[in-house]
């Protein structure tokens, strides 16, 4: 093991972009400190230069040193959550690059939770800015072979498969409010009931809402789609009916539907969604059919719910 972390530093030191496992999904990561490397990204990707980059570090104090302040509520987030699914958006310093956060004042940081991310985060000793190691819009990767198959030539680091398998959730720390709202940009397996929880055990009173945020195009319509398309209806009295018109309206035989059944547990849901996309992409099915039910409605699917609705192709 020793030996493919070393090269993976080497790589990342030659300004190389390579492919990461972490617990939520598999990252293109690239230093911080080479614009070349961070231009790679971009390109590698296919991703416009308005959408912002994840800065993964390897602690708190490392966070800190790109950062304007770290008031008691990043503390308290990062204390509870780090390393883990969650990444925290704040007033960023001049040690960020513009082109990481698009131009904008503050940038996103995490602590990835993968053994091997770490040691290698443990061992470079600096950051560096990973998305999801798709093309831009496509679905993200939750093991090594699905970055390959993007990527053929990458250099990958193989942790085997993401156990979180969607995205962190991102809040964004906003400096306008005096008690420094929390703002959830994009909902992951951390809720907003996990994070109200924290606020309020370790006697703070900020507020959460959840607030998708123009900037983030993880935010945007059309995304994680995979390449046939998702139908998502509702497990109700019309479903049937419902399903009639998706079929007619993307001219498929209701035989050519392959229905995806969530797993009960959300933890669950969340680890296989991607993946099951994708291997049912491959199959003879021509559209993907996910009924949503109103467990889903729970805040602990809210992220899987969200992935779901931007996967989906009907309705539109
Ligand atoms: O779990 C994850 O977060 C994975 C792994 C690899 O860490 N990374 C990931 O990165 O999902 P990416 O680039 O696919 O999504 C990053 C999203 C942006 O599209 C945006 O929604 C949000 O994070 N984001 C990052 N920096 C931001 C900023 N400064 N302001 C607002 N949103 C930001
Ligand atoms: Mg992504």
């Amino acid at each position: 093991m020793n030996r493919i972390i070393n090269e993976a530093i080497e790589r990342l030191n030659d300004s190389q972009v390579i492919g990461i496992p972490t617990e939520t999904v598999y990252g293109l990561a690239g230093l911080i400190e080479s614009e070349n490397a961070l231009n790679k990204i971009f390109t590698t990707k296919e991703r416009p230069f308005f959408d912002p980059l994840i800065v993964h570090v390897k602690d708190q104090l490392m966070a800190q040193q790109y950062t304007k302040f770290w008031p008691p509520i990043a503390e308290v987030l990062a204390d509870a959550f780090w390393p883990g699914p969650l990444t925290i958006v704040i007033e960023k310093n001049d040690q960020i690059n513009p082109l990481i956060t698009a131009g904008l004042s503050q940038v996103g940081l995490r602590v990835p939770n993968h053994p091997l991310t770490l040691e290698l985060l443990e061992k470079i000793n600096k950051p560096f800015a990973a998305p999801s190691a798709n093309k831009f819009k496509k679905t993200s990767p939750t093991n090594a072979a699905h970055v390959r198959e993007s990527f053929p030539e990458l250099f990958i680091l193989d942790g085997g498969p993401s156990e979180i398998g969607i995205e962190s959730t991102v809040v964004g720390i906003n400096p306008a409010s005096s008690d420094y709202e929390v703002h959830i940009f994009r909902p992951g397996m951390i809720s907003k009931t996990m994070i109200e929880k924290v606020i309020k055990e370790q006697g703070l009173n900020n507020k959460v809402s959840i607030k998708e945020s123009p900037v983030s195009p993880g935010a945007m319509e059309h995304h994680y789609m995979p390449t046939i398309p998702v139908i998502v209806l509702n497990n109700n009295a019309e479903f049937a009916q419902n399903k009639e018109q998706a079929c007619q309206q993307l001219a498929l035989k209701p035989s050519e539907l392959y229905e995806l059944i969530l797993p009960p547990i959300p933890e669950l849901a969340a680890r296989s969604l991607y993946s099951d996309l994708r291997s049912i992409s491959k199959t003879k099915a021509k559209g993907i059919l996910i009924k949503i039910s109103k467990q889903h409605l729970e805040d602990g699917w809210s992220g899987i719910l969200n992935r779901i609705l931007k996967a989906r192709s009907y309705p539109r």
